[in-house]
């Protein structure tokens, strides 16, 4: 099963997470900048509210993919108080016909000293360890 794994982030907490997740399943953390070239069954997308929102620039790379190499979306990321922002990112996922996997990894993010440190290691080993296992679920993926 091939996956990417791409990030947006203003502060370095959810290029951490991406980072923790690409190095568990063996391929590279990137920005969004870097468009998917390669078809992909699983694109681990790691994102975070601010403002209340998804920043306008994950909108746009979401809009920009193409459901025939994109299998599916995996979210991941972290908050300072809000849970996930797993229902914004459908709803742009679903414009692009593109399956958003029910599952996703999400933990406490710093902000302004409130989650002093986190994402912590253990959330990274969290991360690493959610990313396996929807890779060793193959191709077909399981949803809630
Ligand atoms: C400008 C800004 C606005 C934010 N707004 C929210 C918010 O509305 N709700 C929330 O739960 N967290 C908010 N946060 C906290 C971030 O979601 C949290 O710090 C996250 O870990 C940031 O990820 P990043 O370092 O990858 O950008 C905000 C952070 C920033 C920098």
């Amino acid at each position: 099963m091939k996956a990417a794994v791409r990030y947006y982030t203003k502060t370095g907490n959810t290029k951490r997470l991406a980072e923790a997740i690409a190095r568990a399943i063996g391929t590279e953390a990137l920005p969004l900048e870097s468009p998917i070239q390669e078809p992909v069954d699983v694109l681990f997308l790691g994102n975070s509210y601010y403002a209340f929102s998804i920043d306008p620039e994950v909108r746009t790379f979401i809009q920009s993919l193409d459901n025939a190499k994109v299998g599916r979306i995996v979210n991941f990321g972290s908050a300072a108080m809000l849970n996930s922002t797993w229902k914004k990112v459908k709803v742009e996922a679903d414009k692009v016909r593109i399956h958003l996997d029910d599952r996703e990894f999400h933990c406490k993010g710093e902000f302004k000293g409130i989650h002093k440190g986190r994402p912590n290691e253990k959330d990274l080993a969290a991360a690493a360890a959610f990313a396996k296992t929807i890779m060793s679920e193959g191709s077909g993926g399981k949803t809630k």
